[in-house]
């Protein structure tokens, strides 16, 4: 593998000719609005549908009703704004498609395109970008359609400098369809920080025993340790105390040393150091010292719960709650504030409670309030042929476990999921835009309904 080495202080001819040229690329396309016409956008005025007559918690809302007027509410909200420790947001894909609940309810169409759809995510963006906090990040979920698209757009209101990455997510099995292209299995979530400065608790995966073995191949006389040996040396030339002989050798050409020579003296002097036959050091690195793999760009175990055996909402495209875990565990910590302003079925919110995260949701379905209030009280339905799977899974039990087997197993973990029964949560306030819908009413005396018998089961 060619590893390229950084030139920080290069700027282009064309950069540096005239003395100001920018390396910033705009898109450009009609209708576009300058950041601060996008900042004029109305703010909602919010009605507290439940509970009726207190306000019960503040720091956890739904709101139901158009995003970018409930987003210019919460700029002016000193509680909010400036405080976002987290946004996740998965938006319509511009799929000119609409979309259904397993029990064929409406639930919203996505028909914006090309520069209709980017603006209004951008409108979105504007208002995101100035609700988080200096140390707060932002993941935007797309797929192939307007991923491009939003990469150029996020650089712009967030800044190149604060990408960080691009993740490609496999969402589903691989298809047998007969088009002529290569099967459609990824989407993509963009991630972004606010400044450098942002709240990272690196996610990890654990070792397997094999993966561990193939990895970690060395064991240390004496003590048994078992380590993997990496270069002491990395590209580029260093003038400092890095680029100085150690034991009498200089690194390699074109390389520095990784430490200098007295930090790699005391390493040597731990047993740190492995010397090849032919006199060569290398770095030992303990499989004792690693908490695991840590996660790369490419995620490949968080297939959507349509098109996995695991209890859901029906709402049309959910996300898999483990997916929206890893995320919530790597860019917040107890007690933040994340918002998700497309909050669908609820899922960033129902992750985030569980997390012990603070939290914002907005959408302008009913279907989606609805449903976000079923699983607030009830929590997720199995799949129609969930029962099979488990009888399978019975049956599987007595035999030797393979990777299909692991994986029903998994999926099939009780009410949330993940094994535990469901506790409902009430602790939040629900706010809707005015004119709220009918259909709404409806839910809420369900919503009361169903709360209050789970207070009694509960006493
Ligand atoms: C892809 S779904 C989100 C699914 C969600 N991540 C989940 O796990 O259930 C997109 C959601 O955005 C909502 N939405 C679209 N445009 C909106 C707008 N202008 N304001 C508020 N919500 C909107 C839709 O109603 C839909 O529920």
């Amino acid at each position: 593998m060619a590893t390229g080495i950084p030139k920080t202080n290069w700027r282009s001819p064309a950069a540096t000719s005239n003395g100001k040229g920018s390396l910033d690329v705009f898109l450009s396309y009609d209708g576009k609005k300058s950041e601060a016409e996008i900042l004029t956008a109305m703010p909602a005025k919010l009605t507290q549908l439940w509970p009726k007559r207190r306000k019960q918690d503040m720091d956890n809302r739904l709101c139901f009703g158009e995003n970018l007027s409930i987003l210019a509410a919460l700029a002016n909200d000193v509680e909010v704004c400036g405080k976002v420790k987290l946004v996740y947001i998965d938006p319509p894909y511009a799929t000119k498609s609409v979309f259904q609940s397993r029990k064929q309810a409406e639930a919203y169409a996505d028909l914006l395109e090309g520069a209709h759809y980017l603006e209004f995510l951008r409108e979105r963006l504007v208002f995101l970008s100035k609700l988080l906090a200096d140390d707060g990040s932002i993941y935007v979920h797309l797929d192939e359609n307007m991923a491009f698209h939003a990469k150029a757009i996020m650089d712009e209101v967030f800044g190149r400098a604060n990408f960080r990455n691009w993740i490609t997510r496999k969402k589903c099995n691989p298809k047998n369809y007969t088009r002529k292209t290569y099967g459609n299995v990824a989407d993509y979530i963009l991630f972004y920080s606010k400044t450098d400065e942002y709240i990272w608790n690196r996610s990890v995966e654990l070792w397997t025993p094999i993966r561990a073995a193939k990895e970690y191949q060395y064991s240390e006389p004496g003590t048994g340790r078992r380590f993997k040996k990496v270069p002491v040396h990395a590209p580029g030339v260093r003038n400092g105390e890095t680029g100085k002989p150690w034991r009498g050798m200089l690194p390699p050409p074109g390389k520095h040393w990784q430490y200098p020579p007295s930090t790699l003296d005391k390493m040597d002097a731990r047993g740190e150091i492995y010397w090849s036959s032919t006199g060569n050091p290398r770095r030992k690195i303990y499989f004792d010292q690693s908490d695991g793999v840590p996660v790369q760009d490419i995620w490949m175990d968080f297939r959507d719960a349509h098109n996995q055996n695991i209890c859901i909402t029906g709402y049309p495209t959910e996300k898999n709650p483990l997916l929206i875990q890893r995320i919530v565990e790597a860019s917040s910590n107890e007690g933040d504030l994340v918002l998700d302003c497309f909050s669908g079925s609820g899922t960033t919110l129902d992750v985030a409670h569980r997390l012990k995260r603070r939290w914002i949701g907005t959408d302008n379905s009913a279907e989606a309030i609805k449903t976000t209030l079923t699983r607030f009280a009830t929590g997720l339905e199995p799949m129609g042929d969930f029962v099979k799977k488990l009888e399978e899974v019975e049956r599987l039990e007595s035999e030797e476990p393979t990777l299909p087997m692991l994986e029903l197993l998994q999926s099939s973990n009780g009410k949330n999921g993940n094994g535990s029964s469901h506790s409902p949560i009430c602790e939040f306030t629900l706010f809707a835009t005015e004119p709220y819908d009918d259909c709404l009413s409806h839910a809420l005396r369900e919503w009361e309904t169903t709360r209050r018998e789970q207070e009694m089961v509960a006493v």
